[in-house]
């Protein structure tokens, strides 16, 4: 992003990008590289407009500065778009927005499923961090080039231990008498967040989690990510634990594309 006295300029307005290039991550799982230096901080994220598609929130999944990624699951009608783009094309992006993870010691770090690109810049950043990363089967683990050192759940069983990543987490922290872990960081479905910050809360063990609400505008001007009182995609996405613990709604509801309060099962099944 253009730069003035060290700050990075921001006017709301896309930046037209090209991709540089394109890595396959796992199934259906692909990192778009940049050639710009975002200045981000681990955990923020950026709106990317695929023109005539849409624009959605995106996690800045590696950045330096020479470059940055964006690592995307296909789900939908505008992951489908995307991940049929190919080195050269163009897309437009705005930010980065949000407040980013703190950078404790002792950290373990959460990721389920694609959520994993939310917390891999933090995972670049922390020293020596123990890594959970989950999946529902081998096929869709992200990062296992990228990280040699993981401990993985898969839900079939079909790599790692058969289970979730909150069963590893809990299995770590009864056996934490020394503190080794101080801090757990995570992002991916928000049923799954929501028992890590049980877990902690159990252990008192302190917790950040990065919440993927439904945004539109991504810097606090329309509502669509409330959650209670939090405007998530300004005032977080990510939140510690003593406002995980003051957000009712966290793990239970969501707000739909119409702004209706829907059950989070209800959210997930639908297809925006
Ligand atoms: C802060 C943040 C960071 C994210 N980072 C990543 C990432 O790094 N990689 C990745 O693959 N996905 C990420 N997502 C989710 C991504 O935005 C959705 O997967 C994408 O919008 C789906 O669009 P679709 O048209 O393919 O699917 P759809 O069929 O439209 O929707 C499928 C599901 O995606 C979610 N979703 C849809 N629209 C939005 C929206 N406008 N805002 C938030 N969630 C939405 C809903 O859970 C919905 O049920 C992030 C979301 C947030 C809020
Ligand atoms: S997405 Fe508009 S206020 Fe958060």
């Amino acid at each position: 992003m253009k730069m003035q006295n060290n700050e990075p300029i921001r006017n709301e307005i896309p930046q037209i990008m090209e991709i540089s290039r394109v890595v396959s991550e796992g199934k259906g799982q692909k990192s778009f590289f940049f050639k710009e230096n975002i200045h981000s901080k681990p955990g923020q994220f950026i709106m990317l407009w695929i023109p005539d598609v849409d624009e959605k929130p995106m996690a800045i999944s590696y950045y330096n500065k020479n470059e940055f990624a964006i690592t995307s699951q296909v789900v939908g009608k505008f992951t489908k778009a995307l991940d049929l783009m190919k080195k050269g094309g163009k897309v437009g992006i705005r930010g980065p927005y949000g407040n980013g993870f703190s950078i404790g010691q002792n950290a373990c770090v959460v990721g389920g499923g694609v959520g994993m690109a939310s917390v891999s810049t933090l995972i670049d950043t922390l020293k020596n961090p123990i890594i959970i990363n989950g999946a529902r089967s081998k096929e869709h683990l992200i990062y296992l080039k990228r990280y040699k050192k993981m401990l993985i759940a898969t839900d079939d069983g079909s790599f790692g231990k058969k289970g979730y990543t909150t069963d590893v987490l809990n299995e770590l922290l009864i056996n934490n008498k020394k503190n080794k872990i101080r801090i757990v960081y995570a992002c991916g479905p928000e049923i799954m967040m929501k028992k890590i910050l049980e877990i902690c809360n159990k252990y008192k063990v302190d917790c950040e989690a990065s919440l993927e609400r439904m945004m539109k505008c991504g810097f606090g001007i329309c509502g669509a990510c409330m959650c209670n009182d939090k405007i998530v995609c300004m005032d977080g996405p990510v939140f510690n634990l003593k406002q995980l613990n003051n957000m009712p709604e966290f793990g239970n509801f969501a707000r739909a594309k119409t702004g209706k309060r829907v059950s989070l099962h209800e959210y997930h099944a639908m297809h925006i």
